[in-house]
């Protein structure tokens, strides 16, 4: 079976082509125009859609040999995401679908990150907790098969991509920052091995940031608007030359402490289950994280916890491809629909 995938939820515009679960050729442009405001500015993500996204379906399409009457189904996000920018993925989609009477789905974006999972581990052991953490959305889920998937806790203000996002504004990096963050707290970490005494550990202790806790203790909630505020109060409180100079310093406290929230929750959510629920997986931007990936590691142990690779873990279509045929095989195919969100990710 051959699925087109479509992405164009965020500032990504991204292309598949999927065969019988396997990625054949992908390709993702994503929009550099943003970094000048900080943010993602729709109108703008809209319009740089349009430009990209006829050219990288013909390629895609091309790369892999085929033509388009080959393609059995496309799946293209509908939600949730920009509704400008859905709007053309799901409007280039259907007309694909009208010229060449292709089927179509319309797939959840959340849904997405979670089977992007299965595209490099199609064995996953099931049940498994998937931490869903990108720059739109944060959450665990209950994952055992497609359409029974449940949510055990999300971010009641900002997701975790979003605070790496803000954070690094504040500390003068472009957008997205989440990437530079964890390279410059890295500065830091190596900065100590290479120096380890006592004065840098006095050091290392002088910056901390405080991991929320919600004020329910079975929560699986998640808050990350303090930490955030943390990081500003700390910045304006200290001159331009020390926030300069400890950049690394700060940004591995910031990692540390959003990082520490991630992990304490889904240790949390394993330990709430007395079935034992050993499968750890992770999906959406943050889980590029290598401090996140190795503090599970370390908690959970290398056998037990799952990620894709980096580039399944951004916004991708391969992803959407592969919910499409999780879909297809499930008989849970819909007609796209640019509106309220539906999805197993969403359902509860
Ligand atoms: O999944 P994604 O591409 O888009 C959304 O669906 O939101 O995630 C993008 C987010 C951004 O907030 C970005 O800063 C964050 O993922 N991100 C990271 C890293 N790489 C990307 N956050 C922490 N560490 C990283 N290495
Ligand atoms: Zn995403």
């Amino acid at each position: 079976m051959i699925i087109l995938g479509i992405e164009s939820s965020c500032d990504e515009t991204s292309v598949s082509v999927m065969k019988d679960g396997a990625v054949i050729s992908s390709l993702t442009h994503s929009q550099e125009e943003h970094s000048l405001y900080g943010g993602v500015v729709p109108e703008v993500a809209s319009r740089a859609h349009l430009e990209k996204i006829d050219v990288l379906t013909k390629r895609v399409i091309k790369d892999c040999n085929l033509t388009i009457d080959k393609i059995d189904l496309i799946a293209v996000t509908d939600s949730p995401g920009l509704a400008g920018a859905l709007l053309v993925g799901v409007s280039f989609a259907l007309g694909l679908h009208t010229a060449y009477g292709i089927p179509i789905t319309g797939v959840n974006h959340l849904d997405g990150h979670i089977c992007s999972l299965f595209i490099e581990h199609p064995n996953i052991p099931t049940p498994f907790l998937c931490l869903l953490a990108s720059g739109g959305h944060t959450a665990i889920y209950r994952y055992e098969s497609y359409g029974n998937c449940r949510c055990l806790g999300r971010t009641v203000d900002d997701a975790a991509g979003e605070a790496f996002d803000k954070a690094g504004k504040l500390l003068g990096f472009p957008y997205p920052a989440g990437r530079a963050i964890e390279e410059e707290a890295a500065k830091a970490v190596n900065a100590d091995k290479s120096d380890n005494t006592d004065a840098t550990d006095d050091k290392k202790e002088s910056i901390k940031f405080p991991i929320a806790r919600l004020s329910s203790p079975n929560s699986l909630d998640f808050s990350f608007s303090g930490l955030k505020t943390a990081v500003k109060n700390f910045i304006s409180s200290n001159s331009e030359q020390y926030i300069k100079e400890n950049r690394p310093q700060i940004c591995r406290a910031f990692q540390e402490a959003a990082v520490s929230s991630l992990v304490n929750n889904l240790s949390r959510a394993s330990k709430s289950y007395d079935d034992g629920i050993k499968t750890i997986a992770l999906g959406g931007g943050v889980a590029c994280n290598g401090y996140l990936r190795d503090e599970l590691i370390k908690k959970f142990g290398a056998d037990n916890v799952y990620f894709p690779s980096p580039k399944f873990c951004t916004d991708n279509a391969a992803m959407i491809a592969m919910a499409g045929l999780k879909m297809y095989n499930a008989s849970k195919t819909r007609f796209p629909n640019v509106g309220p969100s539906r999805g197993i990710a969403e359902a509860i």
